[in-house]
């Protein structure tokens, strides 16, 4: 049996902790997108690792595999792998041969084209690690592979095709001085490096192979950022440049979609909204319950540090999630950031044009001419929420429970953990499909 977790809202939904407690069970922990994008946070015997590229389970023993589907910063794979040895770990990490690779000119790329587009209707708001125009190379034939790394002559010829048009597009384009990342020669040295550091240590592998011979082994696929992030799915073009949702896991891994259709499919959804790039956000507050919001979760980007936009749970987002990654489970996190408020709302809908909607449309001027509708909520107090935790899900407040079950009753799936707090001392599982499917199938 394997899992798979995917963030149904705008990433930053907690999935760093919910990968931690579903990896347990693993054997296998593969990341099928995006690159350093990602910031995954895991609390471990009250150490705290922040991984944006290495998956999660590492931490743990697991096997971590980076596949096809992840654009890789070679500096920050090497900087994670590396810091983890300094604390005591023997981080047993395989990057697919096939995933692409992160060059220097592709973080210029991101920063001149995001600083052309227009601050108040088209910007994007990326996080300026290049993921956009790496995945655009690739699609565009253009790109580098990690297998490539390995092989002096291939890489060569490839920079040498490559990085002059690159050059050539930005001057033109957008009338900049373009230096040492347009620099064959020293691109050519410096990723020759991280290409035989990658063959002493063993670290490129055909990851569909390495899957596909260890059919005995539970898989779980982590997935980065969240559905309305997804390049096809979310809302475009505010989106990242990868597939978050399921079926990118298959794509993105190599695997059979029977892999990840015959699993557990795991929505990571937050108690609230937070978004921190630029697009529509139907629920989206300001004011002061949004500041105190932020302040308690600390919602501020765990990649470039700025402050997340808050809104109210949204229902039809959450519909549109379900609905396009088959979710069989959801998490529910956060709770006790809700604690206190005077007002708790949710929205079961939208109003456009007159008409009710219950799911996201595809246009962004419609998906922000959409008018939430407002369902009320009874509130609850701040507490021991570790006391909590320990209780078990009856030990939670009613009126979360409330909350919890009406959200699950409207997407018609259980809930799995939910978080009342970052660590895992902090969440109620409530089931753990690799831990408990092994342990039924030894009962078998
Ligand atoms: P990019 O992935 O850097 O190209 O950024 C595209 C959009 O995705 C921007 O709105 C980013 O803020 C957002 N984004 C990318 N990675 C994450 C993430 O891990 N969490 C939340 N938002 C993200």
């Amino acid at each position: 049996m394997n899992a798979t977790v995917i963030g149904s809202q705008f990433g930053d939904e907690g999935k760093g902790r919910m990968t931690d407690i579903f990896g347990e069970g693993a054997d296998v922990v593969v990341r099928f997108q995006g690159g350093n994008n990602a910031g995954h946070t895991i609390t471990v015997g009250g150490e705290e690792y922040a991984l944006r590229l290495v998956p999660s389970g590492v931490v743990r023993g697991k096997t971590g595999v980076v596949g096809n589907g992840c654009v890789v910063g070679l500096d920050t794979l090497f900087t994670e792998i590396d810091a983890l040895r300094e604390r005591g770990l023997d981080p047993d990490v395989l990057v697919s041969d096939r995933a692409h690779v992160v060059l220097p000119y592709h973080r210029v790329l991101d920063d001149v084209e995001e600083a052309a587009r227009d601050e108040e209707t088209t910007a994007v708001g990326t996080t300026g690690n290049g993921i956009g125009p790496a995945y655009a190379d690739k699609a565009g034939r253009h790109g580098i592979r990690v297998g490539e790394l390995l092989d002096a002559e291939a890489l060569r010829t490839r920079l040498e095709h490559v990085v002059s048009r690159k050059r050539a597009y930005v001057e033109a384009a957008y009338d900049v001085e373009t230096g040492d990342e347009f620099d064959v020669e020293g691109l050519f040295e410096e990723f020759r490096a991280y290409g035989r550091r990658l063959d002493r240590e063993g670290l490129v592998v055909d990851a569909s192979s390495f899957l596909a011979e260890r059919e005995d082994a539970a898989v779980l696929f982590e997935g980065a950022q969240g559905t309305h992030l997804d390049r096809d799915h979310g809302g475009y073009p505010f989106v990242t440049s990868s597939n978050p949702t399921a079926g990118g896991a298959v794509v993105g891994s190599g695997v059979p979609p029977q892999a990840v259709a015959d699993g557990e499919i795991i929505g990571v959804v937050k108690a609230y909204l937070s978004r921190v790039g630029a697009g529509p956000m139907p629920t989206e507050f300001e004011g002061e319950v949004a500041a105190e919001i932020r302040e308690r979760a600390g919602e501020f980007g765990t990649v470039t540090g700025r402050p997340r936009r808050i809104g109210w749970l949204d229902l039809p987002m959450l519909r549109h999630a379900a609905r396009v990654n088959g979710f069989t489970a959801i998490t529910l996190s956060h709770l006790d950031v809700l604690a206190g408020l005077d007002e708790l709302v949710v929205c079961d809908a939208y109003e456009l044009d007159g008409e009710r909607v219950e799911t996201v449309p595809s246009s962004p001027d419609e998906w922000t001419r959409c008018e939430p509708r407002f369902e009320r909520f009874e509130t609850w107090d701040d507490r021991d929420w570790i006391a909590v935790a320990e209780g078990g899900y009856g030990a939670l407040p009613e009126n979360a429970r409330a909350y919890a079950e009406y959200v699950a009753d409207e997407l018609d799936v259980p809930i799995y953990a939910l978080g009342v707090g970052p660590g895992r001392e902090a969440t109620i599982v409530r089931e753990n499909p690799l831990v408990q499917g092994r342990e039924r199938e030894l009962e078998a």
